[in-house]
Parts: structure tokens; sequence; C-alpha cells
């Protein structure tokens, strides 16, 4: 095997210190592992949702049978705003809680992540927005993920949307990585069938950017490969049936490894669009990270076609042919995916005013980051008219 595919001199950088504990039953030991962390009193954010399913249950009781003083918080929104992390915050410093657990989806995890960093430098979050802006450790932080999307349980990375303007944040700082990721298989049977399509779909896009990222390295192109392998193979079989725990397991692995992936390599069009999208239109992150994923695969198959021939394999796609016709094949297999998944597609069925489009734009190019084909306003502003 050759060293070729990455982009300069072939230096990269990839930070992993990851601690997580993975299996069926593994929430069941979040007590012991507070009492580890020398945490006592957790501020327990759980997405309501995850609330009222039942199946936060066994772990609040978990927390309960071992007398663990926990605060539990569950007035969290999708796409969750400042102003609720600051009240958030309030509610945990009145209680004297001295760590936090997210419970739920991204916005739980994010939003542990949010009340942890008030925690211990004060200030409002929107002073934290962007790269390294974080300068005093957190309190410990547990992400339980109740979705295989996001892998924020692995990632160094907070998005969270500032009320005044809607613009969707992205905190990153290496002290937002969790002290410890409980993943457990068992926590996704309730999801429903569209929370589990759309999140997927994200954990796919995630996988798939990072690979294609100017910033993909050996490293994270392994975790990357195998995870478009994992997802891609049990996302319709998980979405059939959340408490097939196999696919379930395979889904929560390969959401976990393409967070650890993104939290590396960076995302590029598809996540500068779907943050634009969630900030200002309030779309679901899976829904728009997932509409977008054939278009915007589709405009960077030029910049990097060998890199398709893989995808297409991991995936389950035919490489027969040369690689723009692989590249078009894959394509197609995304499109295909998200209609046998009974995904939205188009962005007027999800509420998406056309006369949006310029402020998404403005909004999306400055957010393009490690996208590996250049990108102007007007090529963001073509793509999202052909998704709406
Ligand atoms: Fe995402």
């Amino acid at each position: 095997m050759t060293f070729q595919g990455f982009s300069g001199n072939g230096a990269f950088q990839f930070a992993g210190n990851i601690n997580l504990r993975f299996g069926t039953g593994t929430a069941q030991t979040l007590p012991n592992e507070l009492q580890a962390l020398g945490a006592r009193k957790p501020f327990v954010i759980v997405d309501p949702g995850v609330f009222d399913s039942q199946v936060a249950a066994p772990v609040l009781k978990a927390l309960d049978a071992a007398s663990v003083a926990a605060h539990v918080f569950t007035e969290i929104e999708a796409n969750p705003r400042d102003s609720t992390i600051h009240r958030a915050f309030e509610v945990a410093r009145s209680s004297s809680c001295d760590s936090v657990v997210g419970l739920g989806g991204g916005s739980a995890m994010d939003s542990a992540k949010g009340v942890g960093l008030l925690m211990s430098n004060g200030g409002r979050i929107a002073d934290y927005d962007g790269i390294n802006k974080v300068t005093t450790d957190l309190p410990p932080v547990v992400a339980i993920p109740t979705t295989a999307g996001t892998g924020s349980e692995v990632t160094a990375n907070a998005a969270l949307t500032r009320s005044s303007d809607h613009y969707k944040m992205s905190l990153r700082s290496p002290r937002l990585l969790p002290k410890l990721a409980i993943i457990d298989p068992l926590l996704l049977r309730t999801l429903p069938r569209g929370v589990a399509a759309a999140s997927g779909l994200d954990a796919l896009t995630h996988a798939i950017e990072g690979y294609l990222s100017v910033r993909a390295s050996p490293l994270s192109d392994m975790f990357a490969l195998r995870a478009m392998e994992l997802l891609a193979t049990n996302i319709r079989a998980f979405v059939a049936n959340p408490e097939n725990l196999e696919a379930a397991s395979a889904m929560a692995l390969g959401s976990m490894l393409a967070g650890l992936v993104v939290s590396n390599t960076g995302t590029g069009n598809d996540h500068a669009l779907a943050r634009a999208l969630g900030g200002l239109c309030d779309v679901t992150h899976g829904i728009a990270t997932g509409m977008l994923l054939p278009h915007v695969m589709a405009f960077n198959a030029s910049a990097r076609p060998e890199r398709y021939v893989d995808i297409a394999r991991a995936v389950g796609v035919a490489v027969d042919g040369g690689p723009r016709e692989v590249a078009a094949r894959t394509v197609d297999e995304i499109h295909q995916l998200l209609r046998d998944l009974d995904l939205p597609v188009r962005l007027r069925d999800v509420g998406v005013d056309k006369e949006k489009v310029p402020a998404l734009v403005e909004v999306a190019i400055k957010n393009v980051g490690p996208n590996p084909r250049r990108t102007t306003a007007k090529d963001l502003e073509k793509i999202l008219l052909a998704v709406y």
C-alpha cells in the first residue's frame, strides 16, 4: 500500500484522547463511573423525548438506587440555544451540582458540554464560539447517547445556537471532550423511526465528509471507512427495527467512529449548510445533513475522484468502470437510501422558504472549512436550489 491520497506533505494531526464504555447494559454503570470520577452531585440533562419514552428511567433508577443526589433537567430543545444553556447553568449552580451528564442525542450531549463549560469558565456561551477559546478544564462531563448519530460523545465540539441572531455556533476545544462516553445500544431500542433514520444519515455524512476532507489522515481514514461500512450495512435493518441489537450495536459503533473522524477532520459544505438550516430555519440536523448529502457529494466528486471508489466499496456499491461512473453510482445509492428510509429529500418539504436561500448562503459560506472542492457562494446557492 502506498502513502497517497493525502494533501500537502503527508503531515497530519490526530487527537484521540477518548475514554469510553461500550456494550449492552453499560448505562447501568453510571453511578459507579460517576463515583470513580469524583462526581457527587451530577446535573443530568435528559432529552425530553427520551425522558417521556422511558429509555431514561432505568438509568435514573440506577442513580436513585445508588443514592446519587442527581438533579434531572429536561427543558432543552432541538438545536439548543445559548439562552437555554444559561438557564440550565443557573439551575445547576443553585443546586450545587459538581458534574454534568448528557443523556440523549446531540442536543442533550452538547447542552451538557455547554453547562460544564459555564461551570468552570464562567461568562457567556457566545464567548467560546470558535477554536480553542476554552481556557479551564470542565468538571466531569459524561455523555450517554440515545441516538446513533452525532457522535458528540467523542467529539471536542459543541453546536449551540445563538438566540440573538439564530446563528449556530461551533465551539471547539479539546476541553469539550467528555471525560467519559457510555455507549449502550439498549438505549436505542425505542427510537422513533424518523429519528433513527435522520440521525443515522448524520453519522454517515460525518464519515463521508470526514473521508473527503482536506484534513483527512491515515488514522481518520481507517475510522471513516469502517464507519461507512457499519452504517451503510446496518441502517436499513436498524430503522426497520431498533430493537435489532446487532444492527443497533453496529450503528452505535459506526456513529461513534464517525464522530471521532469529524472531531479531527472537520466537515465541509454539507455541514456548513446544515448548520445554517438548523440555526435560521430550525431544520433537524440529521434531516438537513441527509438531504444535502447526495447533492454535496455530486458537487465534490471532481475534487477527489479516487476517494469515491473507496466510499463506494465501503457502502456496498459496485466499483467497476471509471471513477466518475463509480461516483455517480454512489450518489444514486445515497438518493435511494433516503427514499428507502422515508426521509424528506426537498427543503420545501421541511418548511424552508425559498426566500431564505441568500441568508443561508451568507452564513454557510463562512463555514465550508476543509471541503475538498473550493466553493463559492454561488455554488452553495446552486446546491440549495437543487435540494429545494
Ligand atoms: Fe452532524
